[in-house]
């Protein structure tokens, strides 16, 4: 098949624009705002640049979803102020969740001239042309209804071949660690014909995967009162956009254990271009650490969602969060994350300490009471713990044959490529004249715990 190559949706000429150079922290989501940044900024006059010397304007999307997120950001304004010391006129603006949360606090350092929340993308470039030296711009509104519904954002990706898509933002959880309900608002779904098109446009373009976002994909719902079809819920969202042609993969993130549904593994096991795959952020193993998490779900339930999946897709990959010492964590507590773990099987994990964020329900009601050495320690037993998990979940593929989107070049050898497995696991093979946005059919030979080793077909 040939692909039509176009990295970007909105070629655009560069010369004479004034420049914008972006940087991105946090989660995929973030990734994508970026890019509708990009677009609403494009169709101001504005070019992307990769060099921050030349640009006219620095924006940096933050994440505040861990103390270290917030100080690697903290650092970034201190350089960022050299920037301004040799060139003046440079315009600083601080957006995302940490213009949300700490609002004029960024303004103290006067270095930052913009502070926008995730909602008042749509105002930046009014912002830009407002700021003056004596007057930096503030806009940290949070809004029920913004979707960015009609924007089709700027692909800044580097390969051509997978793009985010966000179907929704903002979450109505209120676990009690978690900053998101704070910085992002209230959750709304965006209209399911502007998710289509915008698939639809990026297979065009030759996209050939796409992963559908957001902080907890099964309350996705579009209420449309006009429609005769009533409403749309993520099952139905997820089978529209697999039968856009089966030669475009769909991915989602992220799926949270007390809402995962049925319906929804149903249909993943009905199309073969929705990858099995599943992020399912457990967090901990231990019910009373869920409890105090406002999780909403038992490590009972959980296990029982496990099985579904599994006996429903038996090569389905399972993917999942953990946060080490919680307040108030025991080593038995810890314990029943580590079983936990072995019982689930699963096949990767983002693995974090506890981080106590300013305001939330956690950081009022329950002191961050395990010791620092203790959070550190039980974290690198689930870091080896993991290390171990992957590595047997990856030997239990060796001989086995996969699909793969490949993605590109691999770092490690120019005569390999790399893509991902359906269950989303890397594999690495021989060029064999295939290129970025191929399918090939590999079979693994060997592996370690990230990697999947395997020759063509
Ligand atoms: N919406 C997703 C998670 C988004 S945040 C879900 O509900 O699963 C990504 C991950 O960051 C979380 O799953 C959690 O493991 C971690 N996290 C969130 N707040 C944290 C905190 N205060 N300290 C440490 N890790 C945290
Ligand atoms: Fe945070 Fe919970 Fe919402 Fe995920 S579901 S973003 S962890 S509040
Ligand atoms: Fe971070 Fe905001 Fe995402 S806090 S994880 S960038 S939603």
């Amino acid at each position: 098949m040939k692909i039509l190559k176009m990295k970007n949706i909105k070629p655009i000429k560069d010369e004479g624009r004034p420049k914008v150079y972006i940087e991105t922290y946090g989660c995929q989501m973030n990734v994508n705002d970026s890019e509708v940044i990009l677009s609403i900024l494009q169709d101001d006059g504005y070019a992307l640049t990769e060099d921050i010397g030349q640009a006219n304007v620095i924006l940096a999307n933050t994440c505040s979803i861990r103390d270290n997120a917030e100080q690697r950001v903290w650092g970034r304004i201190d350089q960022f102020r050299l920037r301004k010391e040799q060139r003046r006129d440079v315009i600083i603006g601080i957006v995302g969740c940490m213009a949300e949360r700490l609002k004029d606090k960024l303004l103290d350092s006067h270095i930052v001239d913009i502070v926008a929340g995730p909602d008042s993308y749509r105002k930046l470039p009014e912002m830009i042309r407002a700021v003056t030296p004596d007057s930096p711009q503030m806009d940290v509104l949070l809004s029920r209804e913004e979707t960015y519904a009609d924007i089709t954002p700027v692909r800044m990706d580097r390969n051509g071949v997978s793009a985010y898509i966000s179907i929704m933002r903002g979450c109505n959880n209120v676990c009690s660690y978690c900053i998101v309900p704070y910085t992002r608002g209230v959750e709304r779904s965006r209209d399911p014909r502007t998710i289509l098109k915008e698939a639809v446009d990026l297979y065009t373009c030759g996209y050939r995967e796409v992963n559908l976002l957001g902080q907890n994909v099964d309350s996705y719902l579009w209420k449309d009162p006009e429609s005769a079809d009533g409403d749309v819920n993520f099952a139905q969202l997820l089978e529209m956009v697999a039968r856009i042609s089966p030669d475009l993969r769909v991915r989602f993130s992220t799926s949270h254990p007390k809402d995962i549904s049925d319906e929804v593994i149903y249909t993943m096991a009905m199309y073969d271009n929705i990858c099995k795959h599943i992020h399912l952020p457990v967090q901990s193993g231990s019910n009373a650490m869920l409890e105090k998490m406002r999780r909403k779900y038992t490590r009972e339930w959980y296990l029982e969602r496990v099985r579904k999946i599994r006996s429903v897709m038996p090569d389905c990959g399972l993917t999942t969060d953990i946060i080490a010492g919680f307040c108030g964590e025991t080593e038995q507590d810890h314990k029943d994350t580590l079983s936990l773990m072995e019982e689930a099987a699963f096949d990767a994990a983002f693995m974090f300490q506890y981080s106590e964020r300013p305001g939330t329900l956690a950081a009022r009601k329950y002191p961050d009471d395990v010791p620092a050495e203790v959070k550190t320690s039980r974290l690198n037993e689930i870091i080896a713990l993991q290390g171990r998990l992957s590595l047997e979940s990856n030997e239990r593929d060796v001989g086995k044959r996969f699909r793969v989107l490949v993605e590109g070049v691999s770092k490690k050898n120019a005569d390999e490529l790399f893509g991902r497995a359906g269950n989303n696991k890397v594999c690495v093979f021989p060029a064999g004249g295939h290129k970025a946005g191929d399918y090939v059919d590999v079979e693994v030979v060997s592996c370690t715990s990230a990697t999947l080793i395997s020759r063509l077909v």
